[in-house]
């Protein structure tokens, strides 16, 4: 059978998987490629950490220059995380004729525009199936299978780490802290878990799943998003006592104005399929105008759902169909897309609203009163039991409101903020019905 030589550089959580399936299942990749994927070379920076796969003899080095210099391998898995050297490797196996299979969504949210242009004009490809939602195929579907589509929608959870960590907290079984830190040791964390948890990572997916889907070049900078970091248990217990789960949501829909995008933790109603979601579990719906609605849920993290989804792009390039997707798809081309970005202050929908109110007659009139002077009708009031905070009475109040706009909201409770009887620390969150 024929061989096609690859290369691995990067060889941690997601590396050791790829080499695991390269190795150990190369007849599955043979059938699917009609040719032998042969790994040739893994390059790391330490050659002498332990690894958790064993190699054929030869192939693990920190020489990337002997890679470069193989003009029999012509295709590798970059799964070096983070910008630099992430960035100038990837020029340089390109530039030394290379296709390139990457997980990289941060690098590619950062510099897609650059590295897809070098890519065309060597008439090389680069394939990113893993770089979205691991091992969840939401990449090829979007980008091919929606074709006859105009996606309307894409609202889902792409980050494992803070899905399992609030699933945690909603279970009971652990603290943010805790949590965060299996989340490390099972490999599902970024070596600086910071963007996982602070909404980052997130953006930086739906950057690239709407870009696909919309041909947007919003930079992820500029999605409003806010992480899983600031949540409290308090606020998870409360909205699940009102029937719902805390989920960090990618957002990016047409409505009248435009496009809106968000990226926030934000109830969602038990029972309905975002909500059950858990651990490092990550889901993806997509409404398309012909189709309808279609749901995606697998692991979003991880390292064989990510090695997985990996090794997939590995064959379509061998095969020579990942070359001809890029192509055809243009993506990051200077071509600037007509669709209009909404304003995001004219967002509607439902918010729960938590005040520490101090506990005095008429404290809660006046948080009605100011709602309603804003115009926000009220859907339910609950009133949570009292804490002594400071020598006062401190009493939670939970406030879940009708459909109502981002605008209205902030500015309803910035008004709120100032008054003598709220305590510091108001919670305001979306809820999606
Ligand atoms: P790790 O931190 O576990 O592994 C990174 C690897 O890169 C290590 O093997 C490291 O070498 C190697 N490396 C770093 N710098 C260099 C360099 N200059 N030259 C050669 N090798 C280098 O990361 P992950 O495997 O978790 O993630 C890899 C990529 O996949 C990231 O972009 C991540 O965002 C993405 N991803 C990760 C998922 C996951 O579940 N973990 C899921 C989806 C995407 P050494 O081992 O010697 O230190
Ligand atoms: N750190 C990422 C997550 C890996 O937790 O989702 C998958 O991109």
């Amino acid at each position: 059978m024929e061989k096609t030589k690859v290369g691995i550089v990067g060889m941690g959580t997601v590396g050791t998987g790829v080499a695991r399936l390269l190795l150990d299942h190369g007849d599955r990749t043979a059938r699917h490629a009609g040719r032998t994927l042969w790994l040739e070379h893994v390059i790391v920076r330490d050659v002498a950490k332990p690894r958790d796969v064993d190699l054929p003899a030869g192939l693990l080095s920190n020489d990337l220059d002997r890679l470069l210099a193989d003009q029999q391998v012509t295709l590798v898995a970059q799964l070096v995380g983070g910008i630099e050297p992430a960035r100038t490797i990837m020029l340089r196996l390109l530039e030394s004729g290379k296709d390139v299979v990457t997980a990289n969504k941060a690098l590619l949210a950062e510099h897609g525009p650059e590295l897809f242009d070098r890519a065309r004009e060597l008439g090389r490809s680069i394939s990113f199936e893993a770089s979205v939602a691991g091992g969840i195929p939401i990449v090829a579907n979007i980008s091919q299978c929606f074709g006859a589509n105009q996606i309307t929608s894409i609202r889902g959870i792409l980050n494992g780490t803070s899905n399992f960590i609030i699933t945690k907290m909603d279970q009971g079984l652990g603290d943010y802290t805790s949590a965060l830190k299996d989340a490390q040791r099972l490999g599902f964390a970024e070596a600086d878990p910071t963007m996982d948890v602070d909404g980052t990572d997130v953006a930086q997916k739906l950057a690239i799943l709407s870009h696909l889907a919309f041909g947007v070049r919003q930079h992820w900078s500029e999605i409003p998003r806010r992480g899983i970091d600031s949540v409290s248990k308090l606020d998870v217990d409360y909205a699940r006592q009102l029937g719902y789960r805390i989920k960090l949501i990618a957002y990016s829909e047409f409505t009248g104005d435009g496009l809106q995008m968000f990226v926030s933790p934000t109830l969602v109603r038990v029972g309905t399929p975002l909500a059950e979601v858990r651990d490092n579990f990550n889901a993806i719906s997509v409404v398309g105008d012909a189709v309808g609605r279609v749901f995606y849920h697998g692991q979003g993290a991880g390292q064989m759902p990510t090695a997985s989804a990996v090794v997939a792009d590995m064959i379509d390039t061998a095969v020579g169909r990942a070359r001809i997707t890029f192509q055809t798809l243009k993506l990051w081309s200077k071509q600037e897309s007509t669709i209009a970005m909404a304003d995001p202050r004219k967002l509607r929908s439902g918010y729960y609203l938590r005040f520490q109110l101090i506990d005095k007659p008429g404290a809660l009139g006046q948080v009605c009163t100011i709602l309603g002077n804003h115009n926000i009708s009220v859907s339910d009031v609950i009133q949570h039991k009292a804490d002594l905070v400071d020598d006062q009475n401190i009493v939670p109040v939970v406030v879940m409101t009708h459909p109502t706009t981002e605008a209205q909201t902030a500015a309803a409770v910035e008004e709120l903020n100032r008054l003598a009887i709220v305590h510091p620390a108001t919670e305001r969150l979306k809820v999606l019905d």
